[in-house]
């Protein structure tokens, strides 16, 4: 295709006059080219997928229920612009229930349209060029990229095994910190599956005041926490002075495609967001709202989620285990974060955890995402579709014959 007479106006933080010409392949890509090879190479193979990271199942039916009943009521057509009050006081009433957290609900909570875009947003309220985001790797990249797209810089703090899977706040380097305004974290953290305690938070104010920094923290995957009950960031004192937590339905509560999330904490951190996304978007549907309103009130239904990804991430850490991977149960998340073999007993080398999955993939019709940004491991998600016990018991069987013949070496 020539390029069109506007090749040359693309902006730089997309690419410049280069956009759209790279050749280079994600590594989302690169599992569905894998996926596509596994299928018509071995058609009679099942493909056992632990690639995907979404929900395996809809929102209960009494939520779907409210939605279809409010989406014919004349007086939820308009725009929300920035929310519904209804949906402020069950976000303020569920933090109040699950953490002992106090908010007000018109000041201190802002719903968003998955918490996704509210990452892609709050760098908006803070980062000038030059400025610095603090962002966990490996992690969700959303808050760093629009970072550089307002001309602000990244400085990345890896999660390693030896640091516990917490960032080492004293390496960062003293130019860098005198530049950051923003310090990124995620927990239960996605891949690695780490539950953070009150004694990290309480470091996280500390540092943050001392290096007047703000905190985002993530709570995406928050409700999934097995070795703790579940721990906001803003139950930990001081938290509300130093920044806000992003909560979503996605995750918790089987509403991941219905774009529904909060951020809360301090006023002014929470009214900065509010003015970037009114100038962004009109708000959520007020059905799926008053939808969302009415799961944050059920807390069966966070119950049942959590109780159905344990067992999961029970039956695989066993079936792994048995396999020759050293795994163990995760603190929270529906990840498995997993050292990923450096190759196998029959003398086959892996140069990454890349290589580890392609391998994977194309010759056992396992998927899994690698991740090598700190050290190669395999993220093994179990929301793959099982209709029942059964069924899911059926695929570790599955897991488990495949992987008894690789014989991973480490
Ligand atoms: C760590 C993390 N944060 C945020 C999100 C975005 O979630 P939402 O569906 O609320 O936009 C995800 C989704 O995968 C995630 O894994």
């Amino acid at each position: 295709m020539p390029d069109p007479y506007f090749q040359t106006r693309f902006a730089d933080r997309i690419g410049g006059p280069n956009y759209g010409k790279g050749t280079e392949i994600y590594k989302f890509e690169k599992i569905k080219r894998a996926k596509r090879q596994a299928l018509a190479e071995n058609p009679q193979r099942s493909l056992v997928d632990f690639g995907i990271g979404e929900n395996d199942e809809m929102a209960p039916e009494n939520v779907r229920r409210i939605l279809s009943e409010e989406a014919n009521k004349p007086e939820n057509r308009g725009y929300a612009d920035n929310g519904i009050a209804a949906y402020k006081e069950a976000a303020a009433r569920f933090m109040h229930r699950t953490f002992g957290v106090e908010l007000d609900p018109v000041k201190e909570v802002n719903h968003c349209i998955g918490t996704k875009t509210a990452l892609a947003m709050l760098p908006a309220a803070f980062i000038n060029p030059g400025d610095v985001t603090l962002m966990t790797v490996p992690g969700y990249p959303v808050a760093g990229t629009h970072t550089k797209y307002y001309g602000g810089e990244v400085h990345r703090l890896p999660l390693l095994a030896q640091n516990d899977f917490f960032p080492d706040l004293g390496s960062i380097p003293a130019d860098v910190l005198r530049r950051s305004k923003l310090l990124v974290l995620c927990y239960p953290n996605s891949p690695t599956g780490k539950t953070a305690t009150v004694d990290f938070y309480k470091r996280v104010i500390d540092f943050a005041q001392t290096n007047k920094v703000v905190v985002v923290q993530d709570a995406a995957h928050s409700l999934l926490s097995y070795d703790r009950k579940p721990l906001s960031f803003l139950e930990v004192p001081g938290a509300k002075e130093v920044g806000v937590e992003v909560h979503s339905m996605s995750k918790g509560f089987h509403m991941i495609g219905w774009r529904m999330g909060f951020v809360a904490g301090h006023e002014r951190i929470v009214q900065a967001f509010a003015d970037v996304k009114d100038n962004s978007d009109s708000g959520q549907f007020m059905a799926v709202q008053k939808a969302a309103a009415a799961a944050l009130d059920d807390d069966s239904i966070p119950r049942q989620v959590r109780a159905k990804y344990e067992r999961r991430l029970k039956k695989l850490v066993d079936v792994l285990n048995r396999c020759g991977f050293d795994c163990q149960m995760p603190g929270g998340t529906y990840f498995l974060y997993t050292r990923s073999p450096s190759g196998l007993a029959d003398g086959t080398k892996f140069e990454n955890a890349e290589a580890a999955g392609q391998y994977l993939i194309t010759r056992h019709s396992i998927v899994t995402v690698p991740w090598d940004d700190a050290g190669p491991h395999l993220r093994f998600s179990v929301t793959y579709e099982a209709a029942d016990e059964r069924a899911e018991d059926a695929l570790m069987k599955t897991t488990e014959e495949r992987l008894k013949q690789i014989r991973p070496v480490f």
